[in-house]
Parts: structure tokens; sequence; C-alpha cells
């Protein structure tokens, strides 16, 4: 006997998927315009009148103030608007910018959530949001940005656990977390991005480690340094004081 709401559900979800990939296909730089306003209409605070002037629909996109585009598929390819004292909070717009590659929000003052829709944004390969004040757990979705190879989180708010997901990121050479409330144990996944140069940790409330003072410093230690970190064979060790180098050196010898 046919089912025929089965057949019906069918239908449905195949026609919800047609309609689906029609929207994701006619996305054009008008989208991301679009996004763009979306994105500056949450910006409570721009004392240089940086955006508020110069991203304005009178000029076109690719012109506006830290936007590029990408010639070949005219869409905006990346989007660095560091430093100018910005603040409020990020449009879940942000994740139209279907062909954005660089994103660097970096010594503002963003703050909220940052939105889980950047999953959308396959291509980005780096993403800056050090130094603002965002806040809540780092977005799991993070680990579906499998071409990322910058990930800077740095001096933020975020806390919570990190999310397992990060240790997907297998292009990843250089992971900041720095200087947010996260705690827990450090991922254990960690030990698979076999890519990664650069690890910060410090500054936050990790439990599980014991003497590290590297990355590792002024957190929660009570136990043993975990081993998956051995493992990082190409972790390099950033110029901090002498004795922390020799301290890093020692801690992060391979174990095969
Ligand atoms: C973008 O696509 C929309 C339809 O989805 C169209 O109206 C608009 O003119 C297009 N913009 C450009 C710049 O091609
Ligand atoms: C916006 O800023 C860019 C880069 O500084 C400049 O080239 C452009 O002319 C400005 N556009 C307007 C409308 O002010
Ligand atoms: C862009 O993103 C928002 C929020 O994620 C969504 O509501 C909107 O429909 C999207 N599409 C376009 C073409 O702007
Ligand atoms: C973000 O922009 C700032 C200011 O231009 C720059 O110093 C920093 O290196 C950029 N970050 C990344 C990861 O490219
Ligand atoms: C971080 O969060 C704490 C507690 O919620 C709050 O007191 C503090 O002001 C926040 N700091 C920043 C930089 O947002
Ligand atoms: C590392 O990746 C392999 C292969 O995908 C997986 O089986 C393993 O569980 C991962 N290890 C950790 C600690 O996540
Ligand atoms: C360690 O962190 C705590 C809380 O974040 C702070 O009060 C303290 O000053 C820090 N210690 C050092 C040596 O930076």
């Amino acid at each position: 006997m046919v089912n025929l709401s089965s057949c019906l559900l069918l239908f449905l979800l195949s026609l919800h998927c047609f309609v689906a990939s029609l929207a994701t296909y006619t996305k054009n730089i008008t989208t991301d315009q679009y996004a763009l306003l979306a994105f500056k209409s949450l910006i409570t605070s721009d004392p240089y009148d940086i955006l508020s002037n110069n991203w304005s629909t009178t000029s076109y996109v690719c012109s506006w103030v830290g936007v590029t585009c990408d010639e070949r598929h005219n869409r905006v390819n990346s989007l660095k608007i560091s430093n100018m004292r910005l603040g409020g909070t990020i449009s879940p717009n942000l994740g139209n910018l279907s062909f954005l590659v660089i994103l660097n929000l970096s010594h503002n003052s963003f703050s909220g959530q940052f939105p889980k829709e950047i999953y959308r944004l396959h291509r980005l390969k780096v993403i800056s949001i050090s130094f603002n004040e965002f806040e809540g757990g780092i977005p799991e979705v993070l680990g579906d940005l499998s071409r990322l190879q910058i990930l800077k989180l740095g001096a933020n708010n975020f806390s919570g656990f990190p999310p397992q997901s990060i240790g997907n990121l297998r292009q990843l050479k250089s992971l900041d977390i720095s200087q947010n409330m996260l705690s827990g144990p450090i991922p254990q996944t960690i030990s698979n991005m076999s890519s990664l140069e650069y690890l910060g940790l410090q500054y936050n409330y990790f439990s599980g480690i014991r003497f590290v003072k590297l990355y590792l410093k002024n957190n929660s230690f009570n136990g043993q340094f975990p081993k998956e970190l051995c493992r990082l064979r190409r972790l390099k060790v950033p110029h901090i004081n002498y004795n922390e180098f020799e301290v890093g050196i020692h801690v992060l010898q391979p174990q095969i």
C-alpha cells in the first residue's frame, strides 16, 4: 500500500530543497551589499564616523572602506575593519557573504554572541575577532570551516568549554583563544591539528594542566600536562622570555 502522506512529505521536502538551492544560486553582490548594510545597522558606536559616511548605497559596495571584492566572482572577499573603535553586535546576515575569505574585526568593541551563521562561509581562511567584547560560547560551527588557517579569538569574554569541533580544522596554523573566560579541559581533538604552528591558550581557566608557563600561563592548573599537546610537532614557541621558552621546548617534545 502506498503511503500518500509520506509521498507528500517527500515532495514537499524536495520542493523545499529546490527553493533553498535556488536561493543560494541567486546570491550576488547585491546580497553582499544587503548583508553589509545589515551589519552596519547593528553598529551602535562609530566615533570617527568611518562606516556611517562611507558605507552608503550611493557608492559601489566594493569601494567601501574595509571591503574588497573578488574580481572573478564579483563578490565581497574580505572585510577588514580593525581598530576603528566600532561597537555593537554582529548581524547574522554576515553569513550571507558567501565568498568571504578574510574577516578581521579585531581591536574594536563588538559585543554579544558571535553569530553561528558564520558556518555558511566555507571559503574563510582568516578570522580575527581578537580584542573585542564577544561573550558566550565559542560557536561549535567554527569546526565546519575546513579552510581556516588563522583563527584569533583572543582577548574577548568567551566562556564555557572550547568546542571539540575545533580539532576538525586540519589546515589551521594559528589558534589563539587566550585571554577569555574559557574553562574545562583543553579539547583532546587539538592533537589532530597537524598544521598548527601557534597555539595561544593563556589567561583562561583551563583545568588539567600543571606547569607550563608559556602559552598556558594563568590557568587553573591541577593535573598533568595533556599528552595531546606533545604530539603537535610543528608547534613553534613564540618569543617570550628565555625561561619560559625553555619550559615550552621541554614540554612540547614530540613523543613518537
Ligand atoms: C542580484 O540578483 C537579484 C535577483 O536575485 C537581481 O534583482 C539583482 O539585479 C542582481 N544584482 C546584480 C548586481 O546582478
Ligand atoms: C570610502 O572610503 C574609501 C577608502 O577610504 C574611498 O576610496 C571612497 O572614496 C570612500 N567613499 C565615499 C563615498 O566616501
Ligand atoms: C541573509 O541572512 C539573513 C539572516 O541569516 C536572512 O534572514 C536573509 O534572508 C539572508 N538572505 C539574503 C539574500 O539576504
Ligand atoms: C587584522 O588587522 C590588523 C590591523 O590591520 C592587523 O594588524 C592584523 O595582523 C590583522 N589580523 C590578521 C589575522 O590578519
Ligand atoms: C566579561 O564578562 C564579565 C562577567 O559577565 C563582565 O563583568 C565583564 O565586564 C565582561 N568584560 C568585557 C570586556 O566584556
Ligand atoms: C583524530 O582524527 C581521527 C581520524 O579522523 C579520529 O579517528 C580520532 O578520533 C581523532 N582524535 C581525536 C583526539 O579527536
Ligand atoms: C591571573 O588572572 C586573574 C583573573 O583573571 C587576575 O586577577 C590575575 O591578576 C592574573 N595574574 C597574573 C600574574 O597575571
